[in-house]
């Protein structure tokens, strides 16, 4: 993939700490599509088509992991035309764009429930997550029919499951039973059209994330709106629960 000149060559400070997790709740959508008198599906539309330079961005600023929240389990609360246009224009980003993320070196990986999800598109998922298998320049992440609380609760059911003796679940255990298993936490989430919540994401992996949120609709972030939330990553002082080291 292209490096990016501008941002190679200056070597801004926020190259120096950069995060290797990044997650983004992609809200605005519908606001964007208000803006304009638009019906919400053309918002999803804009969305959709903002996927592939932030993706590219990313991946150049040498970020390793990217997740994208795309649909929630609790989204199916929307009305079924919303829900339906939504869907299809998953599908449709999925069948244009598998083939150039493989070429770019991008490794897809789905997170959340394949149940629910209609058969047609869990097999374009199934099949563009093994077409990038190999892929390792970033892995992206696209959470779709993901809720946090949901993950939780079917990783305890499959620990149940296996009988797993109680007293060796710590959080080791339950890390390799979540969607995310072998992924590192995100350590920094940005909420893109300024709400100040979770909205069902990540809750377990997020304990100790550094929360970025922009007002920004989704399909208007774009190259400023990244360089402006590394720069602020790159500020943020982590502890952990522990003292700032000297
Ligand atoms: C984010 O945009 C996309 C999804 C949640 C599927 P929204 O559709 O939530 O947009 P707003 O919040 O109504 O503006
Ligand atoms: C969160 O956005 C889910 C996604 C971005 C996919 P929502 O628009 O669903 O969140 P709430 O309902 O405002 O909390
Ligand atoms: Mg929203």
């Amino acid at each position: 993939m292209a490096i990016d000149t501008a941002t190679s060559q200056a070597s801004p400070p926020y190259l120096s700490r950069l995060p290797r997790h990044v997650a983004i709740i992609m809200d605005g959508n519908g606001r964007w599509a208000a803006q304009r008198g638009l019906p919400r599906v053309a918002g999803h539309r804009a969305g959709t088509e903002n996927l592939r330079r932030v993706i590219e961005s990313f991946a150049d600023h040498g970020i390793k992991y990217l997740t994208l929240y795309a649909f929630s389990t609790e989204n199916w609360l929307r009305p079924k035309e919303e829900v339906r246009g939504l869907f299809h224009l998953l599908g449709q980003v999925i069948k244009r764009e598998a083939r150039t993320l493989k070429e770019k070196g991008v490794k897809l990986q789905h997170l959340g429930k394949m149940e629910g999800i209609s058969l047609r598109l869990q097999k374009e998922i199934r099949q563009a997550i093994e077409m990038t298998r190999d892929n390792d320049l970033i892995i992206v992440s696209v959470a779709l029919n993901y809720g946090g609380r949901e993950e939780i609760l079917n990783a305890v059911r499959r620990i149940i499951v296996d009988g797993v003796p109680p007293e060796t679940v710590d959080g080791a255990l339950m890390e390799r039973y979540l969607y995310t298993a072998g992924q590192p936490d995100p350590d920094l989430i940005i909420r893109t059209a300024g709400e100040m919540r979770l909205s069902n994401f990540l809750i377990w992996q997020s304990a100790y994330s550094e929360y970025y949120a922009t007002p920004t609709l989704w399909p208007d972030f774009g190259e400023e709106e990244i360089q402006n939330a590394l720069l602020a990553y790159s500020q943020r002082q982590r502890r952990f629960g522990g003292l700032p080291s000297a």
